[in-house]
């Protein structure tokens, strides 16, 4: 893999894939963690005199009307306090932006803009990235958060240009490392409440680690599947999910952690439970973690996923408690999720812990299987 760190780019045209899909409510930016630590590789290109065109993804966009939601826009007012920067609306037509500017920063909009009428960025496709590609002399990847994705903007672009892993790339995979070979007790806490994306993960996690707390949505599945009433809460219908989490519990028994304590909502209010008295008309929003006696003697702890519905303070406890606990033990602790993460920046924790992912699922699946699927694809572009 090569870094930007150990190369010395100047005088050139940088194509810059960031991830800057952040968490935003009412249009405006809520953690601007991920936008905050790719900077730092964008002010270093600049600083080498470098023409830099920043490319990144932003949501879901499936249809037309997605669009609406899902403009960099909001992104590009942001990096204005930071950079002479311009905006290409159109990213399709790049060309035009480039020669109607001096500025040497630009950001083109949301890169799975180009997936309607047909996908294009989310299906690599390569005339997408050889279009993007012919703009710039080198590919520089910062994109940590999108290394699951075989993207055009992500990996495509590597089949054109010499490419380089950016700061932030070199920085995560660094930490992320510790996990990797992790000192025993290695305790994983899984939350959330994607459980049909998480199944995979959480079955190779299982295996590495010492102890799993299960918390969050998650949790409510695996409870189902006990046998457990969990009413009307959130849960996985899906059979083959259900059926991997069967085995996991029927192999795993003795590493799989959870909580006895639950917040609820029955008919407008909240209410604490404990799981064998949970109702028909119970919705579970928040759990307490109380494995305290593990994770004092844990050595290095990874979480991901909330306890319970961070959005809103009744059920925030559960996260609050567990930070609080985590902050406090000796272990190497690192959180990965942006939910997770954003929580963490909110109630001024970040300091507290060994490292804070700027990934999601890209986390997930590094620590999980040791690799990304696009670090996978561009060093077999660059080998061949
Ligand atoms: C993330 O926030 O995890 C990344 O930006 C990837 O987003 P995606 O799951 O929509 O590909």
């Amino acid at each position: 893999m090569k870094y930007l760190s150990k190369e010395n780019i100047t005088n050139k045209t940088v194509l810059l894939r960031c991830d800057f899909n952040v968490p935003v409510e009412n249009n405006l930016i809520i953690d601007d963690s991920k936008i905050q630590k790719s900077l730092k590789t964008i002010k270093y290109l600049l600083d080498n005199n470098n023409r830099v065109i920043t490319l990144s993804h932003f949501g879901r966009v499936k249809e037309e009307v997605d669009k609406k939601n899902n403009s960099l826009h909001k992104v590009y007012l942001y990096l204005k306090k930071y950079l002479d920067i311009v905006f290409i609306e159109n990213n399709l037509n790049v060309e035009f932006y480039l020669k109607t500017s001096k500025s040497n920063c630009f950001l083109l909009e949301n890169t799975r803009f180009t997936d309607i009428p047909r996908k294009r960025e989310s299906a690599n496709d390569l005339e997408l990235a050889k279009y993007w590609s012919s703009f710039g002399d080198v590919f520089v990847i910062d994109a940590f958060a999108s290394l699951h994705r075989l993207h055009s903007s992500v990996a495509g672009i590597s089949n054109y240009l010499p490419t380089y892993y950016g700061f932030l790339v070199e920085e995560e995979i660094t930490n992320l490392n510790v996990l990797q070979n992790a000192s025993s007790p290695f305790i994983v806490i899984m939350g959330g409440k994607k459980i049909d994306d998480k199944i995979n993960i959480i079955n190779t996690l299982v295996k590495k680690c010492d102890y799993l707390i299960l918390t969050g949505g998650i949790l409510n599945t695996f409870l189902k599947v006990m046998g457990k009433n969990v009413g009307k809460s959130l849960v996985s219908n899906n059979e083959e999910i259900l059926s991997n989490v069967k085995n996991i519990i029927k192999e795993y028994s003795d590493k799989i952690l959870y909580t006895d304590n639950f917040t609820v909502l029955n008919n407008g209010k909240n209410l604490k439970r404990r799981i064998n008295e949970v109702e028909d008309e119970d919705i579970i929003y928040d759990n307490v973690v109380n494995s305290e006696d593990y994770l004092r003697k844990a050595k290095v702890v990874f979480f991901n996923g909330t306890c319970g519905k961070v959005e809103e303070d009744a059920y925030s406890i559960g996260t609050r408690h567990l930070l609080d606990t985590l902050s406090k033990i000796d272990a190497k602790v690192i959180v990965g999720g942006g939910d997770t993460v954003g929580y963490v920046n909110k109630i001024n924790y970040a300091d507290k812990f060994y490292y804070l992912s700027s990934g999601g699922g890209a986390t997930l699946e590094y620590v999980a299987t040791g690799s990304l699927k696009a670090i996978d694809y561009i060093e077999d572009v660059k080998n061949n």
